[in-house]
């Protein structure tokens, strides 16, 4: 009887392998891992390791390799029920009851298994020794492939005219027959057909080795058929769910930190031609966080090489876009982009292993450059089309799930955006050193007028600067007409001013029509004109001191709230909120 798999990983997910190692053998930690002396051999130097991140121990006397169900089973002596119910005990959990609904599935499985492997055992000696697959081996010759990737691979030829239903009619009755879809039926001829006749066959198998699945490609050239065809989707078999050769190529995740995810079956049956064995496949639909979670269980680092065509790219970018929400700290996606209409086997078959992966490594750029590379491609020099830019590259950022790496990659994009605006950025430098300074100067004045706010005494100064100096504002009225008052009564009296200045020749204040009230509580207020009370009052000085000003101004809703973000932080300190205050600030450097 078989336990529901989700059963199982309840268990292994309430408990750390270190944990259950440790019940039996004295473990120390080193980096990511756990040694201790192997329970499988007298030793007097540890060889044994444990690896909670990946869920498996190994043994580097032995090669005895597992996961918490093999440890228990093998060092306890055990069979693989009473280890789970151990398990499940240590775990606090219930030990699990089997319902009907478990039995007619596990009898079921065991129906569908049975004919897989018949089936995928039977094509393949077809292939290897049949007449009636000359033609397959041909093609396979062709492609330069021969027996051992036929039998690593357990690569089959179903002939034209198959007969493999009759055979199984014997043993299973047709609705289980069906469901493996294998065959289907034709109405019109009353008749179970083979829909993989005519194929190459190349089983998909589960992580732990079984057939649940075929792909098969036609080997002559043909207008009418697709070149790829998979089995449908059955109980045992979900698109999206399975990669191919993932059973053999996880076996290599002791030794290697990196695993290629290519597109095509024959981009993993060449590579392993060329001796890497490194690689799966997704089969031919877009690449779903399942798969990356599965693959990351096994390998840190996921390399997507895909096809270096249009389709491959469009295939990239949406995978990029879709595994950069659940990249893990500690683990990686990068992506290899191989030169047009090459895929990784006519790559690898073409230059050899040490070129590829040597190529590998000096190509591939990881997700976050990837995004970033693609959208700065598609991003004209303008204001409507960087902000767009801008945009989309923030909200990617945000929908990373891990905090983080969040964090990190917003920080890259930001940064990479302010290198492609050397204008603002150059700029920024100067603004943020002059605006210190003069901060620092106006603070004291601040202070001594409390009944009035900063924003206040800001645009006060700003109408003394103003009216003490109509000639050259009235020369140089650019210089002021944008900037933003907030202060209702004296937004009135500036946009008079200004109206004023624009319409008539010489004016002085007397003729501007002002409260002489207002004009005298400026004059008292204005802390601006204690810092002109000791210098020369030449027009590079105003015009120095406007351009503050003005900044100032336009920054202070931006401090308004970055102040409120601020404190907020400061007792919820949360990410979210970091954020955005991280993002104000960066605002408020670029103005
Ligand atoms: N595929 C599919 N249906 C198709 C074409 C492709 O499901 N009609 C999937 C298959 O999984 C295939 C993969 O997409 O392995 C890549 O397709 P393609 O690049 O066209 O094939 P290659 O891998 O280059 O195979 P070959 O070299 O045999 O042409
Ligand atoms: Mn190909």
């Amino acid at each position: 009887m078989k336990y529901p798999k989700e059963y199982l990983d309840e268990i292994k997910t309430r408990l750390k392998v270190s944990s259950v190692v440790s019940k039996f053998v004295t473990l120390k930690k080193r980096g990511k891992e756990f040694v201790g002396l192997s329970p499988f051999k007298n030793e007097k130097t540890p060889s044994f390791t444990v690896n909670d991140e990946k869920e498996f121990y190994h043994c580097f006397a032995t090669s005895e390799h597992g996961n918490i169900f093999d440890f228990v089973m093998k060092t306890q002596n055990l069979r693989f029920g009473e280890a789970v119910k151990y398990l499940a005990n240590l775990a606090g959990m219930q030990p699990y009851i089997f319902s009907k609904q478990d039995e007619e599935r596990e009898k079921k499985w065991k129906i569908y298994l049975s004919i897989y492997s018949q089936y995928v055992n039977f094509y393949h000696d077809q292939l290897l020794k049949n007449d009636s697959s000359l033609i397959a081996r041909d093609y396979l010759k062709g492609r330069s492939l021969d027996k051992h990737q036929v039998k690593k691979f357990k690569i089959g030829y179903v002939d034209k005219n198959p007969n493999f239903f009759e055979k199984l009619k014997v043993e299973f009755n047709n609705e289980d027959i069906l469901e493996t879809g294998l065959f289907y039926f034709d109405e019109r001829n009353k008749i179970y057909v083979e829909r993989f006749k005519g194929r190459l066959i190349f089983p998909i198998n589960n992580i732990s080795g079984q057939p649940i699945a075929l792909g098969g490609r036609i080997i002559e050239k043909n207008d009418f058929f697709a070149k790829y065809i998979n089995s449908p989707e059955t109980p045992f078999f979900k698109k999206g769910s399975n990669l191919y050769n993932l059973d053999l190529a996880r076996k290599l995740s002791n030794k290697l930190e990196n695993i290629f995810l290519v597109e095509g079956y024959m981009d993993v049956v060449g590579l392993s031609k060329n001796g890497i064995e490194n690689a799966v496949a997704n089969l031919g639909t877009s690449l779903t966080e399942k798969q990356i979670f599965t693959l990351n269980q096994f390998f840190d680092d996921i390399i997507i090489c895909f096809d270096g065509d249009e389709s491959g790219y469009k295939a990239a970018l949406r995978a990029a876009e879709n595994s950069i929400k659940d990249l893990k700290p500690e683990k990686q996606i990068s992506f290899l982009f191989l030169p047009d209409k090459e895929d990784p086997d006519s790559f690898v078959n073409k230059n050899g292993k040490n070129y590829f992966l040597d190529f590998s490594k000096q190509n591939k750029i990881s997700i976050h450059q990837f995004i970033f590379k693609h959208y700065e491609k598609n991003t004209k020099n303008d204001p409507s089309s960087m902000a767009i830019f801008d945009k989309k590259l923030r909200s990617i950022a945000n929908s990373i799930k891990d905090s983080f790496i969040k964090k990190y990659v917003l920080e890259y994009f930001l940064e990479k955006i302010s290198e492609l605006t050397p204008h603002t950025s150059q700029n920024r430098k100067n603004f943020s050193f002059k605006k210190t300074k003069s901060l620092e100067k106006t603070k004291k004045h601040f202070n001594e007028s409390k009944s009035l706010s900063g924003v206040e005494l800001k645009e006060f100064s700003l109408i003394y600067l103003i009216i003490n100096n109509l000639d050259l504002i009235q020369q140089n009225i650019h210089m002021v007409e944008n900037i933003k008052l907030f202060t209702e009564v004296n937004k009135q009296i500036f946009e008079k001013i200004l109206n004023k200045l624009k319409s008539s020749e010489q004016l002085t204040i007397d003729q501007m029509e002002i409260d002489n009230q207002l004009i005298d509580k400026i004059s008292k207020f204005a802390p601006i004109k204690h810092i002109l009370k000791n210098k020369s009052e030449d027009e590079h000085v105003i015009v120095e001191l406007l351009d503050d000003i003005g900044r100032d101004l336009n920054n202070y809703d931006l401090e308004f709230r970055i102040q409120e973000l601020e404190s907020k932080f400061s007792k919820d300190l949360s990410e979210t909120t970091f954020n955005e205050l991280k993002e104000l600030k960066k605002k408020q450097n670029i103005n």
